[in-house]
C-alpha cells in the first residue's frame, strides 16, 4: 500500500481467545477476536479507524475534529479520548430526541466525552439525516474563527477510516499463521455487530485479499440489509480506491433478522443471552452492538443460516460504557 498518513493508537495485536463454553452455547467453534481491548477508555473497534482518519487529520494540520453519533455513542467517545491524547480539541455533535429536554448525563460514554473536555452539541433526531451537512456548517464556522476543523463521518466509515479494519485482517492471517487461532484455515464466517458499516466494509475486503475467512455475516443493529447492503457497498469502494491491492470483497451477508426493537433498544432475550455469556466466559457484552450480535448468531445457527460446528470468528467491538449506561435494563435478567 502507499504510505498513507497513520498514526499508531492500537495496543494490538488483539487477542484471539477460545471460551468452550461459548462452543457449547452457540454450537459453533468459535473464536473471539478481542477487539474490545484496542486501549484503555478508548478502547474498541473505532480506534483501528482513527490510526487513519486522525493520522490524515494531523498531515492536513487539523486542530479541532467534528464528527457525530447518538447520544451514548462509542465512536464519539473513542474519538474525544484520542484527540484529548493527541491535543487536538474535539466537537461531538449527538442525537436526542430533544435537545431542550435533554440534560447531558453523567454515565456510559457522555461521562467520558465530558472527561475528556470535548464540546457536545445535541442534534434532534429529526434533523439528524442532515448531519454531515451540519457539521460542514460548523467547520465553517471554526474556520472563520481561525481554527482549522476536519469532519470525520459518522462511525469513522468512509474508505479511509474502514482501512483500518483491513489491516486488521492483516493482523488476524498473522495470528492465524502462528497457531492463534485453531490453525490457519480459513474460517468460515467472521461475526460481527454492524451500525456505520466501515467495520463490515473492511473486513469484507481484508478477509478476502489475506484469505482469512469464506464469508462475513455483519449483524444489523438497526435498520434493514438491503440499507447496509448499500451502505457497505459504498464504503467498500471507497477503501478501494485508497488501495489498489484490494479486489473482490469476501461474500458478505447482512443479517437483520433478530435485530431487536429499534438502535439501542434490547429485548429480554438480548438481554438473557449478555448475561449467560458473561457467566459463561467472563467476556462482557454491550446490548447495543456486541449483545446483539452474539445473539443474533445463535439465532442463525437454530436457523441453520450458519451450520452447526462451523468454523467462526466473533469480532467483539467492545462498546463497555453503552452497558454501563443501560444498567437499569438488566433489572429482570439480574434478579
Ligand atoms: C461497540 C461497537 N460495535 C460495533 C459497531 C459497528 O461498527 P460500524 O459502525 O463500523 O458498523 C459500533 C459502532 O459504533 C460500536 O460502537
Amino acid at each position: 500500500m502507499t504510505a498513507l498518513p497513520r498514526i499508531p493508537l492500537v495496543h494490538g495485536p488483539t487477542p484471539i481467545v477460545k471460551r468452550y463454553g461459548l462452543d457449547e452455547l452457540t454450537g459453533v467453534n468459535l473464536w473471539i477476536k478481542r477487539d474490545d481491548v484496542t486501549g484503555g477508555a478508548e478502547s474498541a473497534n473505532k480506534v483501528r479507524m482513527l490510526e487513519w482518519l486522525l493520522g490524515d487529520a494531523i498531515g492536513r494540520r487539523a486542530d479541532t475534529i467534528l464528527t457525530c453519533g447518538g447520544l451514548q455513542s462509542n465512536h464519539a467517545r473513542a474519538t474525544a479520548l484520542v484527540c484529548a491524547s493527541l491535543g487536538l480539541a474535539c466537537v461531538l455533535f449527538l442525537r436526542v430526541d430533544d435537545p431542550l429536554r435533554s440534560p447531558l448525563p453523567l454515565e456510559g460514554n457522555v461521562l467520558l466525552d465530558r472527561m475528556a473536555g470535548a464540546e457536545i452539541r445535541l442534534i434532534p433526531h429529526a434533523e439528524y439525516a442532515q448531519r454531515g451537512a451540519i457539521m460542514e456548517s460548523a467547520s465553517l464556522e471554526f474556520r472563520d474563527r481561525g481554527r482549522r476543523p476536519y469532519v470525520v463521518p459518522e462511525g469513522g466509515s468512509n474508505g479511509l477510516g474502514s482501512l483500518g479494519y483491513v489491516e486488521y485482517m492483516r493482523e488476524t492471517a498473522a495470528q492465524m499463521h502462528q497457531g492463534l487461532a485453531g490453525g490457519d484455515a480459513p474460517f468460515d464466517v467472521i461475526v460481527h455487530a454492524c451500525r456505520s458499516g466501515g467495520t463490515a466494509a473492511g473486513i469484507a475486503l481484508g478477509a478476502a485479499r489475506f484469505n482469512v475467512a469464506k464469508s462475513v455475516r455483519a449483524m444489523a443493529v438497526c435498520n434493514d440489509a438491503a440499507y447496509f447492503q448499500e451502505v457497505i457497498a459504498r464504503v467498500v469502494n471507497e477503501t478501494r480506491s485508497w488501495d489498489a491491492s484490494l479486489r473482490e470483497a469476501a461474500p458478505l451477508v447482512v443479517d437483520d433478522v433478530s435485530k431487536g426493537l429499534a438502535y439501542a433498544v434490547s429485548s429480554p432475550e438480548q438481554r438473557e443471552t449478555i448475561v449467560r455469556v458473561a457467566r459463561t466466559s467472563g467476556l462482557v457484552l454491550d446490548p447495543v452492538y456486541c449483545g446483539k450480535a452474539m445473539h443474533d448468531l445463535q439465532a442463525a445457527v437454530e436457523r441453520r443460516d450458519i451450520a452447526a460446528g462451523a468454523r467462526v470468528l466473533f469480532v467483539h467491538t467492545g462498546g463497555l460504557p453503552g452497558l454501563l449506561a443501560q444498567g437499569d435494563a438488566f433489572g429482570a435478567e439480574l434478579a
